[in-house]
């Protein structure tokens, strides 16, 4: 039948996945499968300062771009969206950033890190997650920032400064504020969703260019409960305030489900559709994007690896690229 990405182009969505040079250029069924089912790709580690084996800003004074082309360029030799992942994190940052940036050079080192990498990609981009996970309830401040070298280095107009630089260097993209633990009726993530909105609610009160909201959905069924009034609630305050809204990393741990594959797949299947049937309720959901495509490649593995070491199964396509339970849930979802 259709692929996820016509059926989500049949109601007005953009279905992607995330994926790695490593693995696309390395696996061709693979590659084949990314091309098939998404009409947008986000590079896993590709755009991020480090990661894996890519080294975006190897020193303070230089670039390389050799893997982000690479990504770039086949995103465009499969008339794929391409998203931006991500320009201002606490995680993926160099080991030379703890030594050499100070509040004297922090703002200039990320100027240019803003100019030069959102210029060279500017008018490709659908849209930048230019900040992500900037929330951290256990950090204990009021307002429930997280405490991340950003903040230290910069203050709190950190955020305004980033989104401001990137809307100023590519004038095209969609700017994005990216966040996760915003799913589940939990005392922990209803505080989180409050305090993104407040965070979303001073950026637009400041004037500052941000135009979605990014949420991440790595979802763990085992520990919690989903709420769906929960989840439209915080989506239609979300959209209320003008700001469209991408599902940007989902996907499923199946940590702590039963090992039985037919069972485990039922249930993962479930959380999929339950998510997404709610989630695209919302006219601001403008795109659905899974953390991988296939289980054979999937932070899961590393995030939440089984007990029983079980391969993981949290994605639409199994490892060797067959068409799971899941990925019927997200086709009848759109
Ligand atoms: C993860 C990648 O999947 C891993 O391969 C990498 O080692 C660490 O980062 N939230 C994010 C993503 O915004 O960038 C993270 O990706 C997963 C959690």
């Amino acid at each position: 039948g259709f692929s996820l990405k016509e059926r989500a182009a049949n109601k007005g969505l953009i279905y992607g996945a995330a994926a790695r040079q490593i693995d696309l250029s390395s696996n061709a069924s693979y590659a084949a499968a990314i091309v098939q089912n998404c009409n947008m790709l986000v590079p896993e580690w590709e755009f991020k300062w480090i990661a894996g084996n890519a080294r975006l800003r190897p020193s303070p004074e230089q670039f390389d771009f050799t893997a982000a082309d690479w990504m770039a360029n086949f995103a465009a030799t499969h008339g794929q969206l391409l998203r931006g992942h991500t320009l201002v994190w606490h995680d993926s940052l160099p080991e030379w950033f703890k030594t050499s940036v100070n509040s004297r050079n922090a703002a200039q080192l990320l100027e240019k890190h803003i100019q030069t990498v959102v210029k060279r990609y500017a008018g490709k981009i659908h849209s930048w997650d230019v900040v992500n996970e900037a929330i951290k309830i256990e950090d204990g401040r009021s307002d429930g920032w997280r405490i991340t070298p950003w903040l230290e280095l910069l203050g709190p107009n950190y955020l305004d400064l980033a989104f401001h630089l990137t809307a100023a260097t590519d004038p095209e993209a969609l700017l994005v504020y990216n966040d996760f633990g915003l799913d589940y009726d939990t005392p922990e993530q209803e505080a989180k969703r409050t305090a993104v909105l407040k965070l979303l609610e001073r950026l637009r009160t400041n004037g500052t260019p941000i135009h979605a909201l990014g949420i991440q959905a790595h979802l763990s069924p085992a520990e919690n409960k989903f709420n769906p009034s929960k989840l439209r609630k915080f989506l239609q305050d979300v959209a209320s305030m003008g700001l469209k809204i991408m599902i940007t990393e989902m996907d499923v741990a199946d940590k702590k489900l039963p090992k039985d594959i037919q069972i485990r797949d039922r249930i993962i299947a479930g959380v999929y559709e339950d998510y997404l049937s709610t989630a695209l309720d919302e006219r601001a959901v403008i795109a659905v994007i899974t953390w991988g495509l296939s289980d054979r490649y999937t932070y899961v593995s590393e995030s939440q690896p089984r007990s029983d070491r079980a391969p993981v199964r949290p994605l639409p396509l199994d490892a060797q690229m067959q068409r799971k339970l899941a990925w019927n849930a997200i086709a009848r979802a759109f």
